[in-house]
C-alpha cells in the first residue's frame, strides 16, 4: 500500500539532469516526485488509475509529460498515448501540459490553424498529400518548406524551389525535387507545406513558463544555406531582445494553445516575428540554467518547480472537495475520485 505521489515525470530512456533537478527542487518544497518510465506505465482497469512496474498504484496529483513520450514512440501508436494520458486525467491527475493541449499543439496543421484564428502571425500552412498539391503550393508561393505533420528535430524538413534542374514540361518539380518529394510523401503520406519565410538566417527561440519569458535567444545559422539546424554547421546562440510585439505573440500563442510551458520558434520576416512552431513542454535547460541566457529570477529549475508545486496544490484542493470513493485497490486516503469502477 503506497501513498499517492505528488508529481510524476513521464519520460523514456534516461532519468535526465532536468528530471532529477526538478525531483530535488520539489522535495525541498515538501513534494514527493518520481521519474516514471513511460514503457513501464499502463492504465489500470481498476480504480487506482495506473499500473506502474506491474503493480496498481494511485495516479499522482500531477504528471509532467516529457516530449520523448510523444516523439520517441516506436510502435507509432499516437492515439494510444493520448488515450493513456486522458485516462490518467480521468483518474484525477492534472497532466502538464494538459493532454488536450499537447494534442492540439503536436499536429502542426492544427496548431497553425489555432494560432492563425487567434490572430497570431504564422505562415500560410497547407496539408499536401500529392506532388500535384506540392506543385500548386510552389506556383502560389515560390520557395516552399515541406515537413512532417508530427515532426520534430528538423527531421525531414525540406526546403525546395520550383523550376529545379531537369524539369519536365508542364511541371515545376526538377529531377531531385520530384524524387525527394515522392519519397517524403511515400513515407509520411501527408505533409505540411508552408511558403519559405525569408529571414536573416536565424531563429528566435523563446521559452515561456506560465506567463514568464524565461529565455529569448537567437539561434544563428553558420551554414552557407542559412539552415539553422545543420549537422555540419552547428548553430550559434546569442541573447535576443524581448520587444513588446514579441512578448504579445509568444504569450498569445501559449494562451491560444492552452499550454503551461512551451518553447517557441519564430523567424523574423520583413513585417515582424512569425511563429514557425510552438513546441509544447520543456526539454533541456541544463545548458541555460544560471548562464546569461537564463532570464528567470532564481533559475529555470526553481521557476518550473514553483509552477509544478502550484499545479499539484490545485489538484489536491479540487480533489478534497469532491465526493469520497468507496473501495480502492490501493487504499490511499489521498486518492482522487474517479468515475471508473474496479
Ligand atoms: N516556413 C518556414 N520559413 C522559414 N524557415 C522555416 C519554415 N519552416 C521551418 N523553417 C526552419 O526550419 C526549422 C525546423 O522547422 P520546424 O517547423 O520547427 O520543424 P521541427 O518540428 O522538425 O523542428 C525552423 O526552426 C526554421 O529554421
Ligand atoms: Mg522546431
Amino acid at each position: 500500500m503506497t501513498a499517492r505521489d505528488d508529481v510524476w515525470f513521464l519520460d523514456r530512456f534516461s532519468k535526465s539532469w532536468e528530471n532529477l533537478a526538478l525531483c530535488a527542487a520539489l522535495a525541498e518544497r515538501g513534494l514527493r516526485a518520481r521519474i516514471v518510465d513511460w514503457d513501464n506505465l499502463a492504465v489500470s482497469g481498476g480504480i487506482a488509475g495506473a499500473v506502474r512496474d506491474g503493480r496498481p498504484v494511485t495516479a499522482p496529483r500531477l504528471a509532467v509529460v516529457k516530449s520523448r513520450v510523444i516523439t520517441r514512440r516506436s510502435t507509432g501508436d499516437l492515439a494510444l498515448i493520448y488515450d493513456e494520458l486522458e485516462a490518467l486525467e480521468e483518474a484525477g491527475t492534472r497532466i502538464s501540459n494538459p493532454s488536450a493541449a499537447i494534442r492540439r499543439c503536436r499536429n502542426k496543421l492544427r496548431q497553425a490553424a489555432i494560432l492563425a484564428r487567434a490572430g497570431l502571425p504564422v505562415p500560410e500552412t497547407r496539408s499536401v498529400s500529392s506532388q500535384d498539391e506540392i506543385q500548386a503550393c510552389m506556383k502560389d508561393w515560390g520557395e516552399v518548406v515541406l515537413k512532417p505533420i508530427w515532426g520534430h528535430a528538423s527531421l525531414d524538413v525540406v526546403r525546395m524551389r520550383p523550376g529545379g534542374r531537369g524539369i519536365e514540361e508542364g511541371t515545376v518539380l526538377g529531377i531531385r525535387e520530384e524524387i525527394a518529394s515522392w519519397h517524403l510523401l511515400e513515407h509520411h503520406k501527408t505533409l505540411c507545406a508552408q511558403p519559405f519565410v525569408p529571414n536573416p538566417a536565424r531563429d528566435l527561440r523563446v521559452v515561456v513558463i506560465g506567463s514568464t519569458i524565461a529565455a529569448a535567444d537567437y539561434h544563428i545559422s553558420t551554414s552557407p544555406d542559412g539552415a539553422v539546424r545543420h549537422f555540419l554547421y552547428p548553430l550559434k546562440v546569442e541573447r535576443a531582445p524581448i520587444t513588446p510585439a514579441l512578448e504579445e505573440i509568444v504569450l498569445g500563442a501559449v494562451a491560444a494553445l492552452g499550454l503551461d510551458a512551451a518553447v517557441i520558434d519564430l523567424v523574423e520576416s520583413s513585417s515582424g516575428p512569425v511563429i514557425i512552431e510552438v513546441n509544447e513542454g520543456l526539454t533541456v535547460w541544463r545548458t541555460v540554467e544560471g548562464t546569461g541566457h537564463d532570464r528567470t529570477p532564481h533559475g529555470f529549475t526553481a521557476l518550473i518547480a514553483d509552477q509544478l508545486a502550484d499545479l499539484a496544490a490545485s489538484t489536491a484542493a479540487s480533489s478534497t472537495s469532491a465526493p469520497k470513493r468507496t473501495g480502492s485497490d490501493t487504499g490511499s486516503p489521498n486518492a482522487a475520485p474517479t468515475p471508473s469502477t474496479s
